[in-house]
This record gives C-alpha cells, structure tokens and sequence, in this order.
C-alpha cells in the first residue's frame, strides 16, 4: 500500500445507479406516494422471494420488530428471550412492545448460544428472538426444538440476513414472523429507512398491517390505537430493483468474503466462522483481534474504514440499565467478544483494487 495512492475506501456504499433513479422518478410522477402500488408491487415481489404468504412493509426494522411482537400477542407481562450482541434496535423493539428482554450469550459465530435458552425460560417467557447477525443464521436447529418444546414463539431478525439460509430454508421463514431491515447498507437497501415483516400467519400479518396505519382497517374506523409506521412509494420503488439484484449481489458479499479469508489466512487474526450447513451472506466481514483499536486506527490512516457492530452490548447500554425490571446476569462471551470484533469494508461494488487496499493495510498492520 503506498502513501503516494491514498485511496479512500467507505465501510458500505450503496449502488444508486440510473435503473434505480428511472423507477424512483417513476414513482414519483405517478403521485401516489403512502403504500400506494409500488408499495403493493414490492411486497408481493417480497413475499414470493421469501416463499411466504405475506410481506408487511413498515417505516423501518425497529418498528417492524414492535408491530410483529405486538401482533403475535406479545407485551406487557412477557419475557422474551434475546442475543444482548445485537444492535440496540433489537432490544427496542421489545421493549416498545411493553416486554422484557431477557439477555443470551454468544456461540463462537457471535451468534446465541442455545444453551442459554432453557436455563432462562420462566412462566413469563413468551417468545425468542434469533438475530442472524452479520449475515450468519443462527443455529435454528436447536431454536427451533426448544421453542417446540417449551411452546415458545419465534421472531426472527433478519435485518442482517437477507436471502441467509440455514440448511435450504431461508432465514426470515423459520419462525412464526420474520423482520427485514433496508436501512442503506444492508444486503437489501432502499435509500432511507426501510422494513418488512414476513409471516405465513394471516392474523398476524392482518393485525401488523392495521398497527402500521393509525389502527385502522379501512378509513374511519380505528379499531385499536395503533401508529404510523408505514412505508412509502419512493422507497418501494428502489427496493424492488434492489429486490431483484439481492441474490447476485449476496454471491458478490460472498467473494469478497472468501478473498478476505484466503488473503489473511496467515495472519494472528480471527476470521469469521460459518456454521456447518449455512449460507452466510456476510452483511459484515468482521475479524477478532485484541488490538481492534490500533488496528482501527492504522486502517482509518491508510483511508480504509472500519466499524465496530457492536462495541457496547445491550445489556449494558444505559437505556437497558435504566430499566429496573431487566435482570442483571453477566455475558461472558459477548463481553469478551465485542472487545476483539472489527467490521471490514464488504459491499457488492467493492472493486478488487479497493479490497486489496483493505488487505494489504490490514496486513501491514501485522508487519506483512
Ligand atoms: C440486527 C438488527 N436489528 C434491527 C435493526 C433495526 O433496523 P432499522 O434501522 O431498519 O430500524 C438493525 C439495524 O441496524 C439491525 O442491525
């Protein structure tokens, strides 16, 4: 890497290219711009993706994370059982929904361990929440026969995942709902806030579509308190191209990810483990070293950056400890994990010029 070619190279980069600005353009002549036909068009595009019977889309994943928990019946009085090593949207949501979180640890792909699951399930658990984080399902196998088992209900978070799959089931259609994020770097972005939820149930996906619009199923008749959480045309419009190029652009995540592992092989420098019989569709390439910062810090000098998802886990975010009804227990593994963990750039567009400007920083750093 040389000082005299300063290169910049961003975490994520969103592809805003000319099919995109035509259907936005599109959309925006055609004037209708609150779940109006482009809105239509992209969850029937969605939910034949996925092979589910329904797609909700909503303003964002947190708010679809709330309105599914709040349609599968869960809320005040309920614990539900959730990975503290997620994005504090996570925790949100079921908080929003008048639960409580009850925090897990991490297995070795910073994905939950299921061994926490039955310690923790009192008469007040209600439902688990998977986070597919980085890209990586969790081991749905196991989740899925102790949720069976103690009659649990599943919420997946697939805000991360888009198109991961766990043997050949997409992540998003285990569980009784699934949620998307299209927040702009993710494998399926819009150019704004974006979510959906995913569910075969049709109570679920009717009560989630009344929740997102004031409550109401036709115009004047609130038939609860709801709020506005919907989605808009603009946005629909970009994620339907975005829809249609996901698979490609995950198999593009997922060459710049193998590069990355045979690139840095022989580095002291943990690299991403993938599940035994998953399809991890790296929304993140994150490595594992105690040196995170300096490492951070010698990549930033270099014009790579980085991220850190996340350096501070929820259940020790003042907003979750300020809750006095949240139970203190502590995460060994996540604690250790979030110390070590850094996000390297990985993005479909990412060229083979700028991934070897990450590499050879990264391998510098090591004296390589
Ligand atoms: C795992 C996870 N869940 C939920 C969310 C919330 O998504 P949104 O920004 O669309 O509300 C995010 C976004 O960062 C996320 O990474």
């Amino acid at each position: 890497m040389s000082a005299l070619n300063p290169q910049q190279v961003p975490l994520s980069r969103i592809e805003i290219d000319d099919e995109v600005r035509e259907r936005v353009m599109h959309a925006l002549d055609a004037g209708q711009f609150i779940l109006g036909p482009e809105c239509k068009a992209f969850e029937s595009e969605l939910a034949a993706w996925f092979g589910r019977r329904h797609a909700v889309l909503c303003s964002n994943a947190t708010a679809g994370l709330t309105l599914a928990m709040m349609s599968m019946g869960i809320g005040p009085g309920d614990e539900v059982l959730v990975p503290s090593h997620t994005a504090f949207p996570t925790i949100e949501g079921v908080f929003d929904a008048g639960a409580v979180p009850v925090f897990l640890d991490v297995d070795d792909t910073a994905t939950l361990d299921p061994s926490w699951i039955e310690p923790r399930i009192t008469s007040k658990t209600k439902a688990i929440v998977p986070v597919h984080i980085y890209g990586q399902p969790c081991d749905m196998d196991r989740i899925l026969d102790v949720a069976k088992r103690r009659n649990l209900l599943v919420l997946e978070d697939c805000a991360q995942a888009h198109g991961a799959m766990h043997a050949s089931r997409k992540v998003g259609t285990m569980g009784a709902a699934g949620v998307l994020s299209f927040y702009p770097s993710k494998n399926l972005p819009v150019p704004g806030d974006g979510g959906a939820v995913l569910t075969d149930d049709d109570g679920i996906a009717e009560r989630v579509r009344m929740l997102r619009d004031h409550g109401r199923r036709g115009k004047h008749v609130h038939e609860v308190v709801g709020f506005n959480m919907r989605f808009n045309d603009l946005q629909a419009a970009a994620g339907r191209v975005f829809l249609r190029r996901l698979q490609a652009n995950n198999d593009a995540r997922r060459r710049i990810a193998a590069r990355y592992d045979e690139a840095l092989a022989d580095l002291p420098l943990g690299r991403p483990r993938r599940r035994d019989g998953t399809h991890h569709v790296f929304h993140l390439y994150v490595v594992e070293t105690p040196q995170r910062e300096a490492l951070a810090k010698h990549l930033a000098s270099h014009g790579v950056q980085t991220g850190v998802h996340y350096p501070m886990p929820t259940h020790r975010q003042p907003g979750t400890l300020a809750r006095p009804e949240v139970r203190r227990e502590a995460l060994p593994a996540t604690d250790a994990l979030v110390d070590r963990i850094l996000s390297l750039p990985v993005f479909p567009s990412l060229t083979a010029a700028e991934q070897d400007h990450v590499i050879a920083g990264v391998r510098s750093f090591f004296g390589r």
